[in-house]
């Protein structure tokens, strides 16, 4: 398996697959990967000839009081993992590489941007944007595999793909739990033990609101009110937002219908951990 942190390097790599005629995947990350990202590159290996994995911690994507500097990193491991599921390339490049000194050209939507997680990290999608429009470029892949973790960036990648006519196929996976429930993330590993447990609030939260919307409830409302009250019961939790938007759209639904995604942020202490369902075609 091939690493490499330069973007002509990989670019020769890449071509050169393309001229045999083999299919690509990437599977864009940040790193410190957990079976979240396995099952995204397992999936990629599946439908692909080769894979290529790109770890690169964007500091465009975090805001000036948020993570960057904490945010979890192991190479190493990182790369033992994807070599033993069969990755054929990490591209891992330094900021510079990425980034001139004078870099300040950006990727950038309106609406769906605005809600959920736009709203406290304003300038968290026009780093992703950017960041994923480059490694479009640099790895021109056939398939390209984003979690439902992140449902709105899933969306956001998608709405990008299609307005901006990228050609590339965006592939959606599902989002992977430990086995007590809780969304695998880097960013569990900030949780010491009692905030480990609490954060289990998010999933039985989403819990309760799936169960009162399979019991008929079709106000947004009700069920925004319902994921409160289940947060509210933890003492070390507090939500950022609970919305229920179209997933296509990203905008705010008073009434389910259509596909329908419940999404929230919550702060575990300082920890801000993210968590959804989407339901298709409801009525
Ligand atoms: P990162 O948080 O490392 O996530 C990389 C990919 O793994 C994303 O598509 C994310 O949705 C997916 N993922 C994370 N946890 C998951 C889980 N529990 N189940 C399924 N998929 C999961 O998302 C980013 O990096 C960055 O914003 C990036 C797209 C790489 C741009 O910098």
């Amino acid at each position: 398996m091939k690493i490499s942190g330069n973007i002509k390097e990989v670019r020769d790599i890449v071509k050169e697959w393309k001229q045999q005629g083999l299919s690509i995947g990437l599977v864009p990350t940040m790193g410190y990967l957990h079976e979240g990202h396995l099952s995204l590159m397992e999936r990629a290996i599946k439908e692909n000839d080769r894979v290529v994995v790109s770890i690169f911690v964007n500091p465009m994507q975090f805001g000036p009081t948020e993570d960057l500097a904490s945010y979890p990193r192991d190479l190493d491991r990182d790369a033992a993992l994807c070599e033993k599921i069969g990755v054929s390339m990490i591209f891992h490049p330094e900021p510079s590489e990425m980034y001139a000194d004078d870099f300040c050209s950006y990727v950038d939507m309106s609406g769906l941007t605005e809600e959920l997680c736009g709203k406290s990290r304003p300038v968290h999608f026009r780093g992703v944007q950017t960041v994923v429009s480059k490694l479009f470029h640099i790895v021109p892949a056939n398939r390209a595999y984003f979690g439902q973790k992140d449902a709105q960036q899933l969306a956001i990648i998608r709405r990008m793909v299609r307005d901006l006519n990228f050609d590339i196929e965006i592939i959606g996976c599902p989002i992977i739990r430990e086995e007590d429930g809780l969304a695998k993330s880097s960013r569990n590993t900030y949780l010491n033990t009692e905030e480990r447990n609490a954060a289990l609030i998010l999933n039985k939260s989403l819990t309760n609101a799936k169960n009162l919307i399979a019991s008929g409830e079709r106000s947004a409302k009700q069920i925004k009110d319902c994921i409160q009250e289940t947060i509210m019961a933890e003492p070390l939790a507090k939500a950022d937002y609970i919305e229920v938007v179209n997933f296509d759209t990203i905008k705010p639904l008073e009434k389910l219908n259509g596909n329908v995604l419940v999404a929230i942020a919550v702060f575990i202490g300082k920890t801000r951990l993210i968590d959804n369902f989407i339901l298709e075609n409801v009525n």
